[in-house]
């Protein structure tokens, strides 16, 4: 585990609970007219909605003082008058009238500084339900509490490639896939911005790029090829930008082949240029380490307390030419023209912002978030659902529990670590939910905390069923490298299913983990870190109330040897001699998540995309025709040919031509549809090599493009990236 930096253990939150204090103190605020009926006082000409963002952000800045533009480069902290952390001792000049107050919060899963917020699940669990529309509607309940609670700027949310399951902040993303991962990413970009149109709230995604481990972050370098940057790198963020229009992106900490993130000319060529981003670029919490060279790549903002962009600064860089105020106006008005896009000139934020902001309809969609992306993974003699034969259930490990054991409880899990500003009081712990839900059907439940394994595998001896909860934490600043649970998780679980065959493992892991106990257990429910209503989500999917139909959205290896990132090298990386940054190989290239296991021929424990159901699924009826623009139409049929009502993950992935050099095959769609029993659905999709993705191309670092290579493409479609019943070879000309 690495040492934190010193930074990070000070650090206030960034939502910091003086939001109120800061909104009494604030700058002139946006009269709080509709934008229909388009009314703005004559000062304030870039109040007039009838205007492009454009316009009215060229309006303002024409009318500003250096000083108010400069500001812009540090729009945030500006906002945090007193808080030195932040603003860092520097008086900045009010912004011009009708400005609106901007407060940024921290947060893919939930709004952070307050107490009283819902407490999503992780995004990896979001990830693993394949919902976009769900993915949706918890981002727009995120932004109205956020909104409520004074702050209209959520960072996030994030993507990574999820390049190796070791880095710690695996559970912030939405796992290996970047079309998975590109299309969640825009649902809920759209949800935080346009969920509600009287709250405004701009998002903003993150890191780019190549933000792919916790250890060394901030001093290490992301090294690899031109290509396996464009399809495994960016592709994410290119998939996202070309679904939303997120009002900023979020450059990261580390380097990409020896040039940091924000002062890497990627932000303008790649980012700006090729993929189109017009909103404005921020920087991670320290990690701007220039003034020039960013502003130069195109760094727009820097995050928190200002040090390369303070004003005196970037005056003094105007003053020896090493900036141009063309550059200035072009990051100042980059973010204006995104706050006005966004909707932030246009509604004030609460004059009294809430801190009790969760509703009773938030906490039932963090509970659908948690009971769509639990996993099934193993389900032996059909263990589960619990039948109503089931009289003794007990109940094992710390995180089961609201009542703490060495310092471990519900709460633990709730989010992952190092998650500043947040709390999880309100936890519905499994015990209770559990608890309550035998209690229907006549059981009763034991429950032991974990600490001591001889005890409770004598607890589960005595039970019909045992429920054994394992957990770790990692998140920000905490990798992983060994994939195994803490607190003697694995010693546990292998204790428990020692004494009572019927032993069902629950895990609460923010990645995937190794189990050595797997063939002990007959089953196994990958749960991430399921938020405040984990304990209901759990109960339900146990007894059956509801159907596991969450699908993993990352390999599980049988063995840390078998990860893509084996060798030091490659994770975490070596520090040349008598260098400072950490340099990582990324040699695996292309072959990331499950494109490594397929190409290399090693059998996963549990494949990407995998999900058992109580029900069953069967295909057939593949067809695969060329359709004008390089497209393909894919139509198949689902049926289930199970007992109950069941919700199937379809997908669709594509083999590239053998000379395109792509490792195994890539995930091209995905579809989500519940089925009763002996209901039968026709699937089309059409995979167009025009799309964001690129499906059918590979990038070209000769001529600096995609192309489409001609030859022989494969089709396979089926329930998981092993499970492709169907599959159909054409060829493109
Ligand atoms: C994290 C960012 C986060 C920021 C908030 C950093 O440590 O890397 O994801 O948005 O803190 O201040």
């Amino acid at each position: 585990m690495p040492t934190p930096p010193r930074r990070a253990r000070r650090r206030p939150r960034l939502a910091v609970p003086l939001a109120a204090a800061v909104l009494g103190l604030s700058v002139l605020q946006a009269p709080s007219g509709s934008a229909a009926e388009n009314t703005f006082p004559a000062e304030c000409p870039w109040m007039d909605t009838g205007k492009s963002a454009d316009q009215r952000a060229h309006l303002l800045l024409d009318a500003s003082t250096l000083d108010q533009t400069l500001r812009w480069l540090v729009e945030q902290p500006a906002n945090y008058p007193g808080v030195d952390d932040f603003e860092g001792g520097i008086s900045y000049p009010s912004q011009l009238p009708c400005t609106p107050q901007v407060q940024y919060t921290d947060g893919p899963d939930s709004v952070r500084g307050t107490d009283n917020v819902t407490v999503f699940p992780s995004q990896i669990s979001m990830a693993a339900t394949w919902d976009t529309t769900l993915a949706r509607t918890k981002a727009a309940a995120q932004a109205d509490e956020a909104f409520r609670n004074g702050k209209n700027v959520v960072l996030g949310p994030g993507v990574s490639s999820s390049r190796t399951p070791q880095a710690g902040r695996t559970g912030e993303y939405f796992g290996e896939d970047s079309l998975l991962s590109g299309t969640l990413a825009a649902a809920q970009i759209n949800g935080l911005q346009d969920g509600n149109p009287d709250e405004p709230v701009m998002a903003v995604l993150k890191h780019y790029v190549a933000n792919e481990q916790e250890t060394n972050r901030e001093t290490s370098s992301s090294n690899m090829d031109e290509r396996t940057l464009r399809e495994v790198y960016d592709l994410p963020f290119e998939i996202a930008l070309s679904k939303s229009s997120p009002g900023g992106i979020m450059c990261s900490y580390n380097q990409i082949n020896g040039v940091y993130s924000c002062e890497n000319p990627l932000l303008k060529t790649n980012l700006k240029k090729e993929l189109g981003f017009d909103g404005y670029v921020v920087s991670d919490w320290g990690s701007v380490h220039s003034t020039g060279k960013s502003l130069a790549a195109g760094l727009d903002q820097e995050l928190n307390r200002p040090i390369h962009y303070s004003p005196d600064n970037l005056k003094a860089a105007l003053g020896t030419g090493e900036i141009t105020r063309a550059q200035i106006d072009e990051a100042a008005l980059r973010v204006v023209r995104a706050y006005i896009q966004a909707g932030l000139f246009d509604h004030r934020l609460p004059s009294q912002p809430s801190s009790d902001v969760t509703t009773e309809a938030h906490r039932a969609v963090a509970r659908q978030v948690a009971t769509q992306g639990s996993v099934l993974l193993k389900n032996q003699g059909k263990i589960l659902p619990l039948s109503s034969g089931v009289k003794k259930i007990a109940v094992i490990g710390p995180t089961a529990s609201n009542t703490p054991t060495n310092g471990v409880s519900t709460r633990t899990v709730c989010f992952q670590a190092n998650v500043w500003g947040m709390d999880c009081r309100n936890a519905v712990a499994p015990l209770d939910a559990i608890t309550e839900r035998a209690a229907q059907q006549g059981a009763g439940v034991v429950y032991n905390d974990g600490s001591d394994p001889a005890a409770a595998a004598a607890a589960a001896k005595d039970a019909d069923v045992a429920v054994v909860l394992g957990y770790n934490v990692i998140g920000e600043l905490v990798d992983d490298p060994g994939l195994t649970l803490d607190g003697r998780g694995d010693q546990l679980i292998d204790a428990v299913a020692s004494a009572n065959p019927d032993t069902v493992a629950v895990l609460e892991t923010g990645s995937a983990v190794l189990m050595p106990w797997q063939s002990k257990v007959k089953g196994i429910m990958e749960a991430w870190y399921p938020g405040q209503e984990q304990g209901n989500s759990l109960a339900r999917l146990l007894f059956g109330d509801d159907n596991p139909s969450g699908r993993l959205p990352m390999t599980f290896p049988k063995s840390a040897a078998d990860l893509p990132t084996s060798t030091e090298q490659q994770y975490p990386g070596v520090f040349p001699e008598g260098g400072n940054i950490r340099q990582v190989d990324y040699s695996e290239g292309l072959k990331v998540g499950y494109k490594w296991y397929d190409a290399e021929g090693i059998e996963p424990l549990y494949p990407f995309g995998y999900g058992l159901s109580y029900t069953s699924f069967a295909y057939d009826n593949l067809h695969v025709k060329v359709v004008k623009g390089n497209k393909l139409e894919v139509t198949f049929k689902v049926t289930n040919t199970g007992r109950r009502t069941g919700t199937e993950t379809s997908q669709v992935y594509l083999t590239l031509p053998r000379a395109s050099g792509e490792p195994g095959k890539r995930l091209v769609s995905f579809r989500r549809q519940e089925l009763e029993p002996g209901q039968h659905r026709q699937i089309r999709v059409t995979v167009d090599s025009g799309s964001a993705g690129h499906p059918l191309s590979v990038w070209d670092p000769a001529t600096d493009r995609w192309v489409t290579p001609k030859g022989t493409y494969t089709v396979h479609a089926g329930s998981s990236s092993r499970d492709l019943p169907l599959e159909k070879s054409i060829i493109l000309h």
